[in-house]
C-alpha cells in the first residue's frame, strides 16, 4: 500500500486546509519512498464550501457528513480536524471502521476518551497519530538530541508557554473555542496541550500537578450568523457566557524527578503568538523562543570560566527534516513545514506500520494532563496522573 488514501474532514477549517495541502505537497520534499498521499474525500458540514473544495482537489469526493467518509471503502486514512468535542466520536467510529486515524489536538474531550481509542487502535493494529505538529519543527529535534546526549546534564527545570491574544478584547466574538460544549476544557486543551506536547517530547511523563484556570471575560458578544455548533446563532445584543478557562496556570512534577512550570493564555493582549520554552540542566540550558523560530539557545557549563554564555544556534542543513526544505542554513522553518513534515511522518507510518510520536497513546497522556489541571483547578489542590 504504497498510495495512501485520505479523507480530510472539516476540510474549509484552517487545520482542514493546512492538512490538505501537507498530504499534497510533502512528496515533493520528502520523496516518494515513504509512500504518497491521495485525497479522495473533502468532508465540510457547510455544503456552500464544496464547489471550493472541488476545484482545490480535483476527482476527491465532496461530502457534509463525516459519517460517509468514514464508511466509505475507498478510504484507509480519517484525517480529523474538526472541533474538539467531535474527535472522540469521529475518531471511534473511523477506528471501528478499520482506519488508521489522524487526529488534531486534543485527542479528546478526556483521557477517559483517548483512552478508548487508544486501546482500540492497539487491539485492531491500526496506525494512530495527534497533530502535536510544534515538536516537529527539527530545532526540537535537536533540542532533544543534546539533552538525551547528557550536554546539559540531568534536567532539573522545564518552564513553557503559549500567550495569544485572540481573545483578549473583551469584546471579540464568540467562538467555538470559548463555548465548554464544544470544547469543555477551553485553553487547557486547545494551548496547554501544545506546551504539553513539548514537555512529554523533551522531558518526559508528568506525573503529578497543581493549576489555577481563569475566566477572564465572563461573556462575549454573538456575531449576527457565526455558527456555533449544529446551528446558525446570534442577532443583535445577544452575548454567550464563556464557560472554559481563558488562561491557566501550572506546576508540575515529571516521573524522572524534574520540576516543571507552564502557563498559557488566550486573554495576553498584545501577544500575537507567544511559545517557548527554557530547560536546565544540572550542567547546562536551552532557551527557546518562537521569534526565532529555529533557533536555540545554549549553554553549557563544560565552557570555560570566563567564556561561558547563551551560544546561539539555528538548525540546518545538518538535520534531515530542515535540508529536506533547503540546502542552506538560516532560510528558517516555519509552521506549515511543520505539518508537512507532520503528513509525511502519518504516511510512512501507515505505509510501514510503524508507528511515530505523538501516537494516540501519547495523546492520552496529554489528556491525562488536561484532566488533571482541570480536577486540580476545581479541588484546588495538587492531583496525580497515574
Ligand atoms: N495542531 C495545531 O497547531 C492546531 C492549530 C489550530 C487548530 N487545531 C485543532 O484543529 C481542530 C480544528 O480547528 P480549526 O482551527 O481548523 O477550526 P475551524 O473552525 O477553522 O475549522 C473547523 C471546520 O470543521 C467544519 N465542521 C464543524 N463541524 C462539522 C461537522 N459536524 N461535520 C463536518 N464539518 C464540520 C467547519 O465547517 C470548519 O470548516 C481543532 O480541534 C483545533 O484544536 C490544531
Amino acid at each position: 500500500m504504497g498510495e495512501i488514501r485520505v479523507a480530510v474532514l472539516g476540510a474549509s477549517g484552517w487545520m482542514g486546509r493546512v492538512h490538505s495541502m501537507a498530504f499534497q505537497t510533502f512528496p515533493h520534499f520528502f520523496g516518494t519512498g515513504g509512500g504518497t498521499a491521495r485525497i479522495v474525500a473533502l468532508v465540510d458540514r457547510d455544503p456552500a464550501r464544496g464547489a471550493e473544495l472541488a476545484l482545490r482537489v480535483p476527482g476527491a469526493r465532496i461530502l457534509t457528513d463525516w459519517r460517509e467518509a468514514v464508511a466509505d471503502p475507498e478510504v484507509d486514512l480519517v484525517d480529523i480536524c474538526l472541533p474538539d468535542n467531535l474527535h472522540h466520536p469521529v475518531a471511534k467510529a473511523a477506528l471501528l471502521a478499520g482506519k488508521h486515524v489522524f487526529c488534531e489536538k486534543p485527542l479528546a474531550d478526556t483521557a477517559a476518551e483517548a483512552r478508548e481509542l487508544a486501546d482500540l487502535a492497539r487491539q485492531r493494529g491500526l496506525v494512530t497519530r495527534v497533530g502535536h505538529a510544534f515538536p516537529r519543527n527539527p530545532v526540537h529535534d535537536l533540542a532533544k538530541e543534546i539533552i538525551t546526549s547528557g550536554e546539559i546534564g540531568e534536567v532539573t527545570l522545564f518552564k513553557g508557554c503559549q500567550h495569544v491574544d485572540m481573545f483578549g478584547d473583551p469584546m471579540a466574538p464568540m467562538m467555538w473555542r470559548a463555548d465548554g460544549r464544544l470544547a469543555p476544557t477551553g485553553i487547557v486543551g486547545d494551548t496547554g496541550s501544545h506546551v504539553f506536547s513539548f514537555m512529554e517530547f523533551l522531558v518526559g511523563r508528568v506525573s503529578s500537578l497543581v493549576a489555577d484556570n481563569l475566566i477572564v471575560t465572563p461573556r462575549r458578544p454573538v456575531v449576527a450568523g457565526s455558527v456555533l455548533g449544529a446551528e446558525a446563532v446570534g442577532g443583535a445584543g445577544e452575548w454567550a457566557d464563556v464557560t472554559n478557562p481563558d488562561a491557566t496556570h501550572v506546576m508540575c512534577r515529571f516521573e524522572n524527578g524534574a520540576a516543571g512550570i507552564a502557563d498559557f493564555s488566550r486573554v495576553a493582549t498584545g501577544r500575537k503568538f507567544r511559545q517557548g520554552y527554557e530547560v536546565y540542566g544540572t550542567r547546562g540550558s536551552i532557551l527557546y523562543d518562537y521569534d526565532e523560530v529555529n533557533r536555540l539557545r545554549v549553554y553549557s557549563g563544560a565552557d570555560p570560566v570566563g567564556r561561558r554564555g547563551y551560544r546561539a544556534i539555528d538548525v540546518g542543513p545538518e538535520h534531515p527534516n530542515y535540508a529536506a526544505f533547503l540546502p542552506l542554513p538560516n532560510f528558517a522553518l516555519g509552521y506549515n513545514e511543520t505539518k508537512i513534515i507532520e503528513a509525511a511522518e502519518v504516511v510512512r507510518s501507515v505505509v510501514t506500520g510503524v508507528p511515530a510520536w505523538p501516537t494516540f497513546e501519547t495523546g492520552h497522556h496529554i489528556c491525562q494532563i488536561v484532566d488533571a489541571v482541570m480536577e486540580s483547578s476545581r479541588r484546588r489542590a495538587w492531583v496525580d496522573i497515574v
